[in-house]
């Protein structure tokens, strides 16, 4: 996201949209297309972690929030079209510089501020919850955006078993520190590593907010954060914190890594708002990664009826 970034262009954006509208099979009945949270049914959800069929990947699940004219984006592109500044600051890099990341074993350190903390292997983790797949739309704040077929639990599921104490304001989201494995915490000095996110506690329990461990029917491949990220689809990517190892309870906001790197520009909320434009890149609108022409970039991302009253009374015009 650094102004020296000028992103390529993947072989796949150059590619008209009538050669792979029809190439995948989209699971996605019409009447579901725009159902809310209530009575939603998951069309596909199945399996833990290590149980999924690793076959040709499907853009199946719940569509949540989808406008009627939103797609899934190719596969091609969610896993060739990343940022994950661990393997590089290049679009194409995360996936070329990933594939040796070993993404298993994995424990995640739940702690801090509550009554159950613990390190949890992966599967312990999820075990108790049931996975699900839901179709989000995704909006970065360089003002490009996707569909995405997620598969994951809810981020609440694992707050409630960890009990927070009342005096837990928010949770802290923590990428893996392994220079060994990451070249980009050799190289790269302006973000302040391990990645860090966060977000108030009734975000994280917001029914929308997701700990993904897969796209499209598959776990997640390394570019894409495995074996387990952040979703929060109202707020821009960068929230997203891949490759998590520590969730922690917290009375303050977390200094998040974005803020820490460049105050000016990015704030804790991060709430997409076309209102309230980047000091590098207008939010009005938004390039559909493998489309040409740009979308009107709407509030919360198309969320707005299931987040806004999480932020009333506060000045959304200064939600960097
Ligand atoms: N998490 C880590 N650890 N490192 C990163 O560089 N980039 C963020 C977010 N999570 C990033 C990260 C940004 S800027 C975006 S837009 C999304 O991941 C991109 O997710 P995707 O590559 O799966 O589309």
């Amino acid at each position: 996201m650094r102004s020296t970034d000028l992103p390529k262009l993947p072989s796949s954006e150059m590619t008209p949209e009538s050669t792979y509208v029809d190439r995948r099979s989209f699971l996605i009945a019409a009447g579901v297309i725009g159902a809310g949270l209530a009575g939603a049914k998951a069309l596909g959800a199945s399996g833990l972690l290590g149980e999924m069929e690793q076959g040709e990947p499907q853009a199946r699940g719940t569509p949540y929030g989808l406008q009627p004219d939103d797609r899934p984006t190719p596969y091609e592109d969610v896993t060739g079209y990343n940022n994950f500044y661990e393997f590089g600051t290049g679009k194409e890099d995360p996936k070329a510089n990933s594939q040796a990341f070993r993404a298993r074993p994995w424990t995640v350190k739940v702690d801090g501020l509550c009554e159950k903390p613990g390190d949890y292997a992966l599967e312990d983790l999820l075990k108790p919850s049931k996975v699900e797949d839901r179709i989000y739309r995704m909006r970065c704040v360089e003002a490009w955006s996707m569909v995405i077929p997620w598969r994951g639990i809810p981020l609440k599921d694992v707050i409630d078993r960890a009990q927070p104490r009342a005096s837990a304001k928010f949770v802290e989201l923590t990428t893996l520190n392994d220079p060994r494995q990451m070249p980009g915490q050799r190289g790269l000095s302006f973000i302040n590593w391990p990645y860090v996110e966060g977000l108030r506690l009734d975000e994280a329990r917001n029914p929308l907010t997701l700990l993904a461990t897969g796209v499209y029917g598959r776990d997640l491949p390394n570019q894409n954060g495995a074996p387990l990220r952040l979703v929060t689809p109202w707020k821009y990517g960068f929230k997203g914190v891949k490759s998590i190892v520590r969730i922690r309870f917290v009375e303050t906001a977390p200094r998040t890594s974005w803020m820490v790197a460049a105050p000016s520009e990015y704030g804790f909320y991060a709430n997409v708002n076309p209102a309230v434009d980047h000091p590098r890149w207008s939010q009005a609108t938004e390039r559909r990664i493998g489309e040409f022409r740009r979308r009107a970039t709407l509030p919360f991302n198309g969320y707005a009826d299931q987040v806004a009253s999480l932020y009333s009374g506060m000045d959304l015009r200064r939600n960097y």
